[in-house]
């Protein structure tokens, strides 16, 4: 699989087989996540994998969606504000986009070992923090759900075509 054929395939996944991940496919996608560039390369994310029903529970009931509660594991990715590139000359954070490539990293690193993903980032990000006792620096970004997928007819990408996207020398 090359590269754009792998960035096709994955895709949201928001059903999952009850088969849970193993630990080496968990560890083998946040590999690909640590090696994530950053600004500056201060690397200011983290990555909570949840996988005690327990604390999953609590987590899925942060994002109020039935398709969720099939997913048997959760990897909280979490930016650390303090730590992130602040541009100097306007002040300008980019914790959010340093989370956001590893996050891009680890859903991509998931298709290939044939692992369904979902970014979730309409969840409620206070309680997200109250649940791990996160200090005020440090901001649940997204919830990723990573399972089994259970197979779905293939969707056809909808995305802008490359002219509405790109233009060449000028805005
Ligand atoms: C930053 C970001 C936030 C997202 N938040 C949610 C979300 O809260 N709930 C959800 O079901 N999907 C969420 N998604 C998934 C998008 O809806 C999905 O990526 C988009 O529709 C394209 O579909 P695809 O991922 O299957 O290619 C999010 C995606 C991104 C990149």
């Amino acid at each position: 699989m090359n590269f754009i054929e792998l960035a096709t395939k994955r895709t949201s996944v928001r059903n999952f087989e009850p088969k849970s991940v193993e630990k080496e496919k968990l560890l083998s996608v946040l590999e690909a996540a640590r090696i994530a560039p950053s600004a500056a390369n201060f690397q200011p994310r983290k990555f909570i994998v949840v996988t005690d029903p327990k604390i999953l529970e609590l987590i899925q009931a942060t994002y109020h969606r039935e398709w969720l509660l099939s997913a048997p594991a959760i990897i909280v990715a979490l930016g650390d504000h303090r730590k992130g590139w602040h541009r100097k000359s306007d002040g300008k954070d980019f914790t959010d986009i340093d989370v956001a490539i590893a996050i891009d990293h680890l859903t991509l690193a998931a298709a290939e070992l044939g692992l369904g993903t979902c970014w979730i980032c309409n969840f409620d990000v206070q309680r997200c923090g109250e649940i791990f006792n996160t200090p005020e620096n440090i901001e649940p970004i997204a919830l990723i759900p990573i399972g089994y997928p259970v197979a779905e007819p293939e969707s056809v990408k909808k995305r802008e075509s490359i002219d509405q996207l790109v233009s060449w020398n000028k805005y």
